[in-house]
């Protein structure tokens, strides 16, 4: 098909502003939101009321000096030698103005649930990590998580939450890819925006972080990223930038590293974007001791230095009073600091909806969420022989290993929850010196696929030695590996399984040919053993429900319905950075997050993260961005594109036998551009059904940055719509000759975009294969 289409040939940011708003012809969101049970069950609806601007300004004009300062700095409590009487073990504390009504900010991590690594005594719902949430594509399931775990924050008395983290993944390696939403900015950035939306909606404010390019823990706090601007526009800072416009997060956390130069905390370009071109007015907050400077940092616009325990001066306090009186920072900058904070916590309702400190979490509902969320994110990578689902009737079931008769994996560091009946495991031999223990979330799937099948004799061997595991597997009628990967904030992992797991799923599958492997791993693991196992289920870190999600799929309760949000590499030698950045530095002594001499980290990658590396390099990797198998079959169409609207319809029919949940993702080639992720559906189908979905592509996303213009541009020529169940699975194409549109760069969808003419019609879509 060719659609030639005639764009306006450029648009004048004056005369693009001046154009009838389109915005509901180009939706934000390509999956309707109707209201979630999550909204129901947690929002609390109490509108913070008036101008929050004003109320601010009105609050600072009865501030003190020393007040305002007091704002502007705050504390680690897990690292005050003495905590003040109420101030609890948590992440972060900024005391509170009583005579002005303004409350202390009480801030707890992170973007999985309210993380206190004290708090066995007073349990959170541990949602599945962040790349199994992303995996779902499914906004809901960002939001509902995010309700649940602001609910849980606010119960406890927290109105800050250190969540938002969408860096997108650049290396598989990354410590904290479990934490992230994946490589591609759109996914990201949708996710992470209904997740705060979610958390906001609670009255307490999230946080965007970390801003930006935290690619990797190996020297994170030293390191230089190097990225020009047009790179990091088109890709981390087009997640974070999708994610401010649909979340408006009431702060952004700047990162440790440094961005080009500058650490992160003082990096006046980088921090003047999120404020100039995307009209966000929250407050920036510093990482916990990634601050470097008083007078620098202020002028490039950090507004709060926090975790100051950790730093090796109070930067914003006693020094921010002497810069004042020196005249080197200016007292209406302070009062600019301070608005910042005050003008969110209106807005967001922290001021009129003061949190307690003993209200009751709802953990039977954020357990429910949490179930749905690792359902929705579990990933069929393969399945020979439709081996599963396995049936009620299957009679001899062999488990091993994983800890599987104990719990799941979670990942390590800040983001760390403990719901009830967590469970300690000895740390790994190399860690964080902040880690105590690997921690393992409950619902132990062995007890889940044990109520699965009732009648069936299951058998569990822990799977530490090979040759009994090997001998209990042999006469089953299937064996199910569970197989580990640890990894952690403060330190990079390596793409591969833990220990000897990939010894003891050769030899089980040697032994039984029904051998399906699931993988509890914080992101992409290397499977030297693919061609020899039945199955393999992604089950990443499923949370604190993630056994009974996985029994559920594994017996076809619930359809696989998670997509990769990563590239899983066949090899190291595939990545844009074979070794990792620094990781060869010496290092001061062997623990995982000691820091190494300051380095400069290149990611050749740049714009080009996860896929479009790959495509870029015309290599096929082991399993791709997007990929993952249902139970049942699809057939989808792209039948339309509307240039009005750059809207493209697209059907899908379920072909094949059973429920499932299809989701067909719309990519875009610009010219000489490589492929990109533009929008996608979600299609729960019963067999046989047909349905029709729109999807409205957001054009920065098929865009270059234009940095000498500050706009983004669409070159004129051909692109090429492609609708595929994966970034490299053949799809349906359609051609479209567009020529250059630019928009500037604080475009939002709600601006609409020019007339344009269409010059020709698409020609009628091939039909459908019939079902079946
Ligand atoms: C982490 C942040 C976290 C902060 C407070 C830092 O080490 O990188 O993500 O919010 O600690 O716990």
């Amino acid at each position: 098909m060719n659609l030639r289409l005639a764009l306006l040939p450029s648009i004048g940011i004056a005369a693009l502003l001046a154009l009838p708003v389109l915005a509901q012809q180009v939706p934000v969101q390509p999956v309707p939101l109707p209201q979630t049970a999550a909204q129901s069950a947690f929002a609390q609806p109490v509108a913070s009321t008036g101008d929050p601007d004003a109320r601010a300004d009105a609050l600072i004009k009865q501030m003190t000096l020393a007040e305002k300062l007091s704002l502007l700095h705050g504390h680690y409590p897990n690292e005050m030698p003495v905590r003040p009487e109420g101030v609890t073990k948590s992440a972060g504390w900024v005391p509170g103005i009583a005579r002005l009504g303004i409350p202390a900010l009480r801030m707890t991590d992170g973007s999985l649930g309210v993380a206190a690594a004290h708090q066995f005594d007073n349990p959170a719902t541990a949602l599945p990590s962040g790349l199994a949430q992303a995996a779902s594509f499914d906004p809901r399931v960002a939001f509902s998580g995010g309700a649940a775990i602001g609910s849980e924050a606010r119960a406890k008395g927290f109105n800050v939450m250190l969540a938002g983290g969408a860096n997108l993944v650049r290396d598989p390696r990354g410590g904290r890819n479990f934490e992230y939403l994946g490589e591609d900015p759109l996914l990201a950035g949708i996710m992470g925006g209904e997740a705060v939306k979610g958390i906001q909606s609670n009255h307490i404010v999230s946080t965007a972080r970390h801003f930006a390019l935290n690619a990797q823990e190996t020297g994170r706090k030293v390191l230089d990223a190097r990225m020009t601007e047009q790179d990091l526009r088109e890709s981390d800072l087009l997640a974070f930038e999708k994610l401010v416009e649909i979340g408006d997060p009431g702060a952004l956390m700047c990162a440790y590293n440094k961005v080009d130069g500058d650490y992160a905390c003082e990096n006046r370009g980088l921090l003047a974007i999120p404020r100039n071109d995307w009209g966000w007015n929250g407050w920036v907050m510093s990482e916990w001791g990634a601050v470097h400077s008083t007078v620098k940092s202020a002028a490039a616009g950090l507004d709060q230095e926090m975790g100051e325990e950790l730093d090796p001066h109070v930067w914003y306090g006693q020094m921010l009073a002497d810069a004042i009186n020196t005249g080197l920072v200016k007292e209406s900058q302070v009062d600019a600091m301070v608005h910042h904070i005050l003008r969110s916590l209106f807005a967001h309702g922290v001021m009129d909806n003061p949190v307690r400190q003993d209200g009751a979490p709802n953990l039977a509902a954020g357990a429910k969420i949490a179930q749905e969320a690792a359902e929705k994110g579990i990933v069929l990578l393969k399945n020979s022989r439709n081996l599963l689902p396995l049936t009620a009737s299957t009679s001899h079931i062999a488990v091993i290993g994983g800890h599987a008769d104990a719990g799941v994996m979670s990942g390590g560091g800040s983001s760390q929850v403990k719901p009830a009946g967590v469970q300690a495991l000895p740390p790994p031999q190399v860690k964080p010196s902040f880690i105590d223990n690997i921690y393992l979330d409950p619902s132990p799937p062995l007890d889940a696929i044990k109520a699965a099948a009732p009648a069936a004799s299951v058998s569990f061997n822990s799977g530490s030695d090979i040759l009994d595991a090997v001998a209990g597997a042999s006469s089953a009628d299937v064996a199910i590996v569970f197989a580990t990967q640890y990894t952690t904030e403060g330190m990079d992992a390596q793409m591969k399984l833990d220990g000897n797991q990939d010894a003891l799923i050769q030899a089980v599958a040697q032994a039984n040919p029904n051998t399906i492997v699931v993988l509890e791993t914080g992101g992409p693991v290397a499977m030297p053993w693919l061609d020899k196992v039945a199955a393999v289920v992604e089950a990443w870190y499923p949370g604190s429900r993630g056994g009974a999600a996985i029994a559920n799929v594994l017996f076809g309760r619930a359809d696989p319905e998670g997509r990769l949000p990563v590239t899983f590499p066949y090899a190291l030698s595939q990545l844009p950075n074979p070794e990792l950045p620094g990781s060869l530095l010496p290092r001061p002594d062997r623990s995982g997050d000691a820091q190494p001499e300051p380095f400069a980290a290149n990611y050749p990658e740049g714009a080009d993260a996860g896929y479009r590396w790959y495509a870029k390099r015309g290599q096929a990797p082991l399993f791709p961005f997007g990929f993952g198998l249902s139970y049942t079959t699809f057939s989808e169409d792209l039948t339309a594109f509307d240039p009005a609207s750059l809207t493209a319809t697209v059907s899908v029919i379920n072909s094949g036998q059973r429920t499932g949940t299809d989701t067909p993702q719309l990519y875009v080639s610009p010219p000489g551009g490589t492929k990109r992720l533009v929008g996608w559906a979600k299609a729960t189908l019963a067999p046989g059904q047909a349905a029709t979905y729109t999807i409205a592509i957001d054009p920065r996303f098929a865009a270059r940055f234009d940095l000498r213009n500050r706009q983004w541009v669409l070159p004129a020529g051909t692109y090429v719509l492609e609708l595929a169940a994966s970034a490299t699975a053949p799809g349906v194409t359609m051609n479209v000759d567009v020529k250059e549109i630019r928009l500037p760069s604080n475009w939002r969808p709600r601006d609409g975009l020019a007339p344009v003419a269409l010059e020709g019609q698409a020609a009628p879509a091939p039909a459908a294969p019939p079902p079946g």
